[in-house]
């Protein structure tokens, strides 16, 4: 089980595609949009986010997510929903994209949404927290909010574009990132070639 946060971002899509990834993958999603993030993805995909199952549509309507059964959503400001708490067995918590206000919250503790408490539960239970903060240029506030987190345990995963794997499409952009999450959640994916694939072309004899 795992919980993926949507939060006020630019780039909703890496999150929408990490559950893809992860529905694929038969595992069970909780997700979570902050009510920014449901902004940003009406005008960044074109898509209304008017009603409570518009997100559950949204996934449906995607040809590449199976398995949407497994999927449950759940309001930002849900605590008594099982991300709330750490009696409930999830194994990792993703804020993807992560914006600089709900990075400051989880590096302080003010878990005042579903999101930024859930992040605060997987860090007190000493489980994954995966950050994919967006936000360009980083002020001197950002990057000590990020040493923060990672000191208190998180890894903060920019989504920072890698030229190695060759993209040519944005799709390739999100994959790589999507991959390098499914890379720290040990999870198999075949988003883009990994390096050992690749360099197989350089090796000698
Ligand atoms: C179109 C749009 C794009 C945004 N992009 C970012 C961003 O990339 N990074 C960021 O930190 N904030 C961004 N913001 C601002 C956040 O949405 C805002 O700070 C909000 O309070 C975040 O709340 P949340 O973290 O609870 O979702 C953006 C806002 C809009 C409307």
């Amino acid at each position: 089980m795992i919980v993926v946060g949507i939060s006020g971002a630019s780039g909703p899509i890496l999150g929408i595609r990490l559950i893809e990834e992860l529905l694929n993958l038969k595992e069970r999603v909780y997700a979570i949009l902050s009510g920014s993030a449901r902004s940003i993805i009406t005008h960044e995909l074109g898509y209304p986010m008017d009603k409570a199952s518009s997100f559950t549509d949204l996934i449906k309507t995607r040809t590449l997510a199976k398995n949407s059964s497994l999927l449950s959503v759940v309001d930002d400001t849900n605590f008594f929903s099982p991300p709330a708490s750490g009696s409930s067995r999830f194994e990792a918590v993703v804020v993807m994209p992560c914006s600089m206000k709900t990075l400051s919250s989880v590096a302080n503790g003010y878990a005042d949404s579903l999101i930024t408490r859930a992040c605060d539960v997987a860090l007190k239970e000493k489980r994954r927290l995966l950050l994919v903060p967006r936000e360009t240029p980083l002020n001197l506030i950002h990057i000590e909010n990020m040493k923060k987190a990672a000191i208190a345990g998180a890894d903060i995963v920019p989504p920072v574009l890698g030229f190695y794997t060759h993209p040519k499409t944005i799709d390739d952009m999100i994959n790589f990132t999507v991959g390098k999450v499914l890379n720290l959640l040990g999870k198999h994916h075949s988003l883009f070639q990994s390096w050992e694939e690749m360099s197989h072309n350089f090796i000698g004899e």
